[in-house]
């Protein structure tokens, strides 16, 4: 398996299967359905129902209630880029190679279009659990969706990392850990959780996801602080020294370089023996970690 191809293969494949789950106008309304179809086919690496739909195939899954899921978690993950991008955020002009969606639709349709995103990620699940009214599994899977995208998920951590920009403000491992764990680790902990979810999988199996998750998180995010000063613009399409800007603290200013990139390698590899300590085909899962390490975008 070429794995840089494959991801390619399956991140356009993802695409076609967002779409009809995407609103429909027209309505008067039209900015902010144009807006949330620019922010979310923007390009992104759809990494995440990528890892949900990995997930739901290692653990032998074979409901069509995944897309559903997987269009959703997507949804929530744009949201919260077109709000991290926002003036009172990291205040960004530029994702995924495109003007943020605050500059071309304005600031007011920004914060629209996020929650928009976002009710309409909930509208698309709560449609999904009238439509397979006797599988229990969309209930709990819904639950991992919501708390993890919520204040002890994605908003907590964007809450503190936002705090932590204040001048004087002491950030410490501790704290730190806390903000990537949260900010970025627990959307990547619930696409794992749901694909296993979905698929049936025990409970401790979901939280050895959970557990994976959290450590790709982790080494997910300690790359984007990485490729914040070591990449450009061209290949990264969001601006580079974002971060130096708002003069934030990131694992690269707190524990340097070199130190951020033997623990992008070490937290990959832990999350790809937690892989190999499960049951079930993850070839391709744990290519995609490893991947993950040297990603340039
Ligand atoms: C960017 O996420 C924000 C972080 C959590 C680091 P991605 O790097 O997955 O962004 P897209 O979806 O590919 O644009
Ligand atoms: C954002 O972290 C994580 C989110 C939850 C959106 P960053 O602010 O570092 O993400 P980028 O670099 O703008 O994509
Ligand atoms: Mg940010
Ligand atoms: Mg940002
Ligand atoms: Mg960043």
């Amino acid at each position: 398996m070429n794995i840089a191809e494959e991801i390619t293969r399956r991140a356009t494949e993802v695409e076609a299967k967002i779409h009809p789950f995407m609103p429909e106008g027209p309505g008067l309304q039209q900015t902010v359905l144009d807006a949330m179809d620019y922010s979310v086919f923007a390009g992104g690496k759809r990494l995440r129902p990528i890892l949900m739909e990995a997930s739901f195939q290692m653990f032998g899954g074979t409901t069509d209630a995944i897309m559903p899921f997987m269009a959703a978690i997507e949804m929530i993950h744009t949201y919260s880029l077109v709000h991290d991008d926002l003036p009172a955020m990291d205040n960004d002009e530029y994702r995924r190679g495109k003007k943020t969606t605050h500059a071309v639709y304005g600031e007011a349709m920004g914060i629209l279009t996020g929650d928009a995103l976002l009710n309409w990620a909930y509208e698309t699940i709560a449609a999904a659990i009238v439509q397979y009214p006797g599988d229990a599994r969309l209930g709990r899977a819904f639950a991992v969706l919501a708390k993890k995208a919520g204040v002890f998920g994605m908003v907590g951590g964007q809450v503190v990392d936002v705090e932590s920009e204040k001048k004087g403000q002491q950030v410490g491992q501790e704290k730190l850990d806390f903000i990537y764990r949260l900010k970025t680790g627990a959307l990547i902990e619930a696409a794992l959780m749901i694909g296993a979810i979905l698929a049936g999988a025990s409970e401790a199996q979901v939280d050895q996801m959970e557990a994976a998750g959290t450590r790709l998180g982790m080494a997910f995010q300690i790359q984007d602080d990485i490729l914040d000063v070591t990449s450009t613009f061209e290949v990264l399409g969001k601006p580079i020294g974002s971060d130096g800007r708002n003069e934030k603290v990131t694992y690269v200013t707190f524990e340097g370089l070199q130190k951020a990139k033997e623990d992008v390698q070490r937290l990959s590899e832990e999350a790809v023996a937690i892989l190999e300590g499960c049951a079930g085909e993850h070839t391709f899962l744990r290519e995609l970690f490893r991947f993950l390490i040297h990603r340039e975008k």
